[in-house]
């Protein structure tokens, strides 16, 4: 995995490296690609002509066509960028990564860009970046034989855009982030642990001059995190609670304060409820995607500097089975004095963020907002694609929906329905940690959670569908998706 340099180039073909020659073209309609911003091209009418024609390349959205180039010794290739009204970051950001890979394919270590004008837009800049250092990403710590057979790209120059390198290297910032929560989501629940999230946390804290406090088990004793501490309760590994902060350096007030909490089970294996049959306990590493968003949210903050106070808050633990293993029935207290009867033990994630809910709005924040891989029922709703946001501050909600086109992270509002907090009465505490077996598992889990918040605009991204892929698509290859780090960044820095 290695990122490319970036070099703007205000032509001349001499100066293009013997690699390839990468057009963006737009979709006219069905059976003609838009060409009138090409003609007066370097080998418009030796090269790209034929090879529309040939290739019968329509400029659909994903398409691309190669040929020879004999004038540069390279290969020219051309991405279909879809319809030119319908262009947008995330066309931009797929297009940089179809370039990527037909590269990698032709084992060309250079590629010229000439996407017309359209990477002179900052936004569009950015995506196309963006779209390049995602596409990079390859995780073979885990092979014994690394590939050491494709070329992949060193150099990408970019033909008649404006220079502009800091808009570069706030892609590079950003997809660092993203793919380090890919990092943490595709390493084994026998590397990722608790302590191992606290390791990465404390050399985020290093790397970036931030502070750090970890709370033990014990501190949390002492702060009564019944909630939290009944789930660690049953593993092996020891309990962490991260508390990651960025303060800028500027004498200036922050514009506001904002603490991120991530859900960090390092491994679900359900408790004594366990995970049987077709509950995928086999995948439950990633019941910490939560968590590495908000670590690679730290990552590309830190990077970045921006003039807001964020607070980066996991209750990291394992979800396992000993001899001292919650009991269903158990009744525990968190934080904020509130009694809960354990009815399952696989509704566990809600356990340990109800005790960084209560932490995180005793920070006097101005905003909280929790991403978990709570409930299954998430995925039934939203297929893989979509996460859900629940919430009730309009203003926090609008500007989280904001930011999701810009970022492609796809983001779509749930309801916060007050009348199923009914089906969470408990006969014998305040209330039960699950709701109505019948239905709405994602709303009686956002609800659940919203018990721990008093007065602080909060939102919920139940994003237990988005984080893992199982086949390949556009910039990620199959496994982790780093979501939520590229959202959250964007809203952190634009609202
Ligand atoms: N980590 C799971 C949620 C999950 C399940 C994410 C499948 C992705 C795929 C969570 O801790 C869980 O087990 N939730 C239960 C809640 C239920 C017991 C009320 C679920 O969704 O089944
Ligand atoms: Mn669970
Ligand atoms: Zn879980």
């Amino acid at each position: 995995m290695q990122y490319p340099d970036f070099q703007f180039l205000s032509s001349q073909l001499a100066q293009v490296a013997q690699g390839c020659y990468a057009f963006g073209i737009f979709e006219q309609n069905d059976t003609t690609p838009e060409t009138t911003h090409l003609a007066g091209l370097p080998f418009y009418n030796d090269v790209v002509v034929p090879l529309i024609q040939e290739a019968q390349f329509t400029g659909k959205q994903g398409t691309t066509a190669t040929a020879n180039c004999l004038p540069t010794r390279g290969k020219v290739i051309l991405v279909g960028l879809g319809k030119q009204e319908a262009i947008d970051e995330e066309a931009i950001r797929q297009a940089a990564s179809t370039v990527y890979r037909t590269c990698a394919q032709l084992h060309s270590p250079s590629v010229a860009i000439h996407f017309m004008a359209l990477l002179n837009d900052k936004t569009y800049l950015k995506a196309f970046a963006e779209g390049i250092f995602l596409s990079t990403y390859l995780d073979e710590r885990f092979k014994s034989k690394k590939d050491t057979k494709t070329t992949y790209l060193k150099k990408i120059d970019l033909l008649h855009v404006v220079e502009d390198h800091p808009t570069i290297q706030l892609a590079q910032k950003i997809t660092t982030g993203a793919n380090l929560a890919r990092d943490l989501v595709n390493a084994p629940a026998n590397h990722v642990t608790p302590s191992m999230l606290a390791q990465t946390a404390t050399e985020l804290a290093q790397k970036y001059h931030l502070e750090l406090n970890i709370l033990e088990k014990e501190d949390c004793a002492r702060l009564g995190m019944g909630a939290y501490l009944s789930v660690t309760q049953g593993s092996s590994e020891p309990p962490k609670f991260i508390h990651l902060c960025y303060k800028p350096k500027s004498m200036a007030q922050p514009s506001s304060k904002i603490a991120l909490i991530g859900k960090g089970v390092t491994f679900d294996c359900g408790g004594l409820n366990l995970k049987t049959g077709n509950a995928q306990i086999e995948l439950m590493k990633f019941d910490m995607a939560g968590a590495a968003a908000v670590l690679g949210t730290a990552e590309a903050i830190g990077a970045i500097q921006p003039n807001k106070e964020v607070h980066f808050i996991i209750a990291a633990t394992e979800n396992m089975i000993n001899g001292s293993a919650t009991k269903p029935g158990d009744v525990v207290t968190a934080s904020n004095g509130k009694t809960i009867e354990i009815d399952n033990t696989d509704a566990e994630g809600r356990l340990t963020l109800a005790d960084a809910l209560v932490y995180a709005e005793k920070l006097g924040v101005d905003a909280i907002v929790d991403l978990a891989t709570l409930t299954g029922a998430m995925v039934v709703a939203l297929g893989t694609r979509i996460a859900g946001i629940f919430g009730t501050d309009p203003k926090l909600m609008n500007s989280l929906m904001a930011a999701s086109p810009r970022t492609g992270e796809k983001i779509w509002q749930m309801p916060l329905e007050e009348s199923y907090l009914k089906s969470m009465d408990s006969i014998i505490a305040d209330m039960r940690n699950t709701g109505n077996k019948k239905g709405g598992g994602s709303i009686t889990a956002a609800l659940f959670l919203k018990q721990f918040v008093e007065k602080t605009a909060w939102a919920h991204l139940d994003i237990a569908g988005t984080v893992w892929k199982e086949q390949p698509c556009a910039y990620h290859n199959a496994g982790a998706t780093g979501f939520g780090v590229r959202l959250l960044v964007d809203w952190l820095l634009n609202s």
